[in-house]
């Protein structure tokens, strides 16, 4: 035997050309969903300062973000509303007129069908606790009381525009008790985009400011613990077992484990959503001169992909969508 080696996978990267042929992942506007904020009674949109770059919107905005989103050939913008006002069940949710049923509308209207609409469908913005559901009498997240409210959500949602609804809420049963209001509502047309495993994460940290997240505690009692892979797969075959369109797993790069496995195992799109405390760590690292930005936003985004997500949810998704089309 030579002593040296007769395989050699260097050959394959030797050029520009080469490396591109042969890449395994590929990046495309059309895969990215852009999450944005909505704020009610703002007269200019303001800076959050966690999350550089990104805005609670006003309407006016909200159309601009949309329009630069779709032109850039983003395929998803995923809307969050923040109400000025709370109360105990969340009412500005179901309200047709509560402020993210009219982004949804909103949005609609600007975008048509050249970008999917998908809702954020919880109750955690409009509660005056903050939870993602209603409470009961011991103070506990009532699960069954909550799809019921969910299931009022879907049909407010739909009937605002929304074609996918995004279910985040982490209730035992809310795909199957959603999509039975939709198909009993005669809405079958339109999907839902599981949060099939999402993590109780301090990933969520500066999304928290984003919303005016009125919670104090925390989710841990229907948010998934983070020392859990395989408890990951079992909701997630839940979901699609419930009729989920397609899944979700969040946060994303903490979890490509746990985004390995969903890809592996389920038979629907499967989504990754980059959350905001994953943004800000790059972002606070970049503007120290850590990092290259750009580099490793595109790599961040890369490494969602490579480990199974079709779709990656990203605050980025306009920048990273202009950047891939230079290339
Ligand atoms: C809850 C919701 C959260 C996020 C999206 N939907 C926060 C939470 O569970 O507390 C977090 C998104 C992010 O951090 O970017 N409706």
């Amino acid at each position: 035997m030579s002593q040296f080696p007769t395989v050699r996978p260097r050959r394959l990267r030797s050029s520009p050309a080469l490396r591109r042929l042969v890449a395994e992942t590929r990046m495309d506007p059309a895969d990215l969903v852009l999450p944005v904020f909505l704020r009610e009674g703002l007269s200019e949109p303001r800076p959050i300062g966690s999350m550089p770059g990104v805005l609670q919107h006003t309407p006016d905005s909200l159309r601009r973000a949309a329009a630069e989103a779709a032109e850039a050939g983003v395929g998803g913008i995923m809307l969050f509303g923040v109400p000025a006002t709370h109360d105990a069940t969340g009412t500005g949710a179901t309200d047709p007129d509560g402020i993210a049923n009219v982004g949804l509308r909103l949005l609609r209207e600007e975008v048509g069908e050249s970008m999917v609409v998908v809702s954020d469908l919880c109750l955690d913005e409009f509660t005056d606790h903050g939870h993602c559901g209603v409470l009961a009498a011991d103070g506990r997240v009532d699960n069954d009381a909550t799809l019921v409210r969910y299931a009022e959500m879907a049909l407010a949602q739909a009937e605002a525009g929304a074609s996918l609804l995004g279910l985040s809420g982490m209730m035992d049963g809310q795909v199957g008790a959603v999509r039975a209001a939709l198909d009993d509502a005669g809405r079958t047309d339109v999907g839902t985009l599981a949060y099939a495993a999402k993590y109780a994460s301090a990933m969520y940290g500066p999304f928290r400011e984003a919303v005016d997240s009125q919670l104090t505690g925390d989710r841990r009692t229907y948010q998934m613990d983070p020392a859990n892979r395989r408890e990951g797969l079992r909701e997630t075959l839940l979901d699609v077992e419930e009729g989920a369109d397609v899944v979700m797993v969040k946060p994303a790069t903490l979890y490509l484990d746990v985004l390995g496995d969903v890809a592996e195992a389920v038979d629907v799109p499967v989504a990754a959503y980059h959350v905001s405390g994953e943004m800000a760590m790059v972002e606070a690292a970049a503007e120290r001169g850590w990092i290259d930005r750009r580099r490793t936003i595109l790599e961040t985004l890369l490494s969602v992909r490579r480990a199974g997500a079709g779709i990656v949810a990203t605050y980025w998704a306009t920048e990273a969508a202009g950047w891939l089309r230079e290339r």
